[in-house]
């Protein structure tokens, strides 16, 4: 399995690093037949697999159920596992029995936390305690009700330097991989080239060290709208609409099942069963 010290070479080399999320069982296991270097389970599941529509619902069970699934169909593949809201701001117990129990009940190989420089201590105290930790700056959706919702991040002068020094903070706190999320591109290589440590974008352009999409934008699959920075490579809504339907129309029509779809028993076998 690659190691946090594998991602760092990658970055030193240009080997551009591919993350994606996956939420169960069947995204882990194509995830990781497909060849990504790294899976996070991320709180996105809120909206993408529960249906919220926000991530502020997820709790940490939800996150050790989706985990442990997701380990099961990718066991060999380097897991990140977000903390969700509210469960690293509470005190410095409760985020250490958070990190715990995450980090314990899933066997991943490390825990991702949103925010700057509010939450150093944290990263510090959990990266002491052994569980390796990848930043998140930039957008942080667990803000969207302080941040008015979802927008870029980093557009002016003082944002964008606010930005590059919670990256350094970050890095400096031990964390072993950053999350820049919805940044302009020029920030976002700003920000790569200074820090040590690699970065991975999401609508923060090519210049991050790695990227990361959503699995069920990638596919469109259940989701309707997608942001400026998601390249949809298929539509599954339309291939799922299009089987379903047909199931559907040929049960209806008693097209299906058919013969080969059955299993069949000797005439002689039926004797007084029938009333
Ligand atoms: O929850 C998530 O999927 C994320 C990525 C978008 C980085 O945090
Ligand atoms: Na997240």
């Amino acid at each position: 399995m690659k190691t946090h010290r594998s991602f760092v070479k990658m970055k030193n080399e240009s080997d551009k690093i591919v993350m994606m999320t996956a939420y169960d069982y069947p995204s882990a296991k194509i995830s990781a037949e497909a060849g990504v270097d790294m899976i996070l389970v991320g709180d996105s599941l809120g909206m993408v697999v529960l249906g919220y529509d926000s991530t502020i619902p997820v709790t940490v069970e939800d996150m050790i159920h989706h985990g442990k699934a997701v380990r099961r169909g990718a066991p060999e593949t380097f897991t990140i596992i977000d903390m969700p809201f509210m469960s690293f701001n509470i005190s410095k117990e409760d985020t250490m029995l958070n990190g715990k129990k995450l980090f314990q009940e899933t066997g991943a190989q490390a825990l991702k936390i949103e925010g700057g420089h509010e939450v150093v201590d944290q990263i510090t105290q959990l990266t002491q305690a052994g569980i390796p930790i990848v930043g998140h700056i930039g957008l942080t959706p667990q803000q969207v009700n302080v941040m008015g919702g979802y927008r870029v991040q980093g557009k002016t002068n003082e944002e964008a330097k606010r930005l590059i020094n919670e990256a350094k903070a970050v890095e400096e706190a031990g964390a072993i991989a950053l999350v820049l999320e919805c940044v302009p591109e020029k920030l976002a290589a700003i920000i790569s080239k200074e820090i040590s440590i690699p970065t991975i974008g999401i609508g923060a352009g090519k210049d991050c060290d790695g990227q990361v999409l959503v699995y069920h934008d990638l596919l469109q699959y259940g989701v309707d709208r997608l942001a400026k920075f998601v390249k949809p490579y298929t539509n599954l809504n339309e291939h799922v609409t299009t089987a379903l339907s047909q199931y559907i129309k040929e049960v209806k029509h008693q097209e299906f099942p058919l013969k080969e779809h059955t299993y069949s028993i000797n005439e002689d076998e039926l004797e007084g069963l029938y009333g």
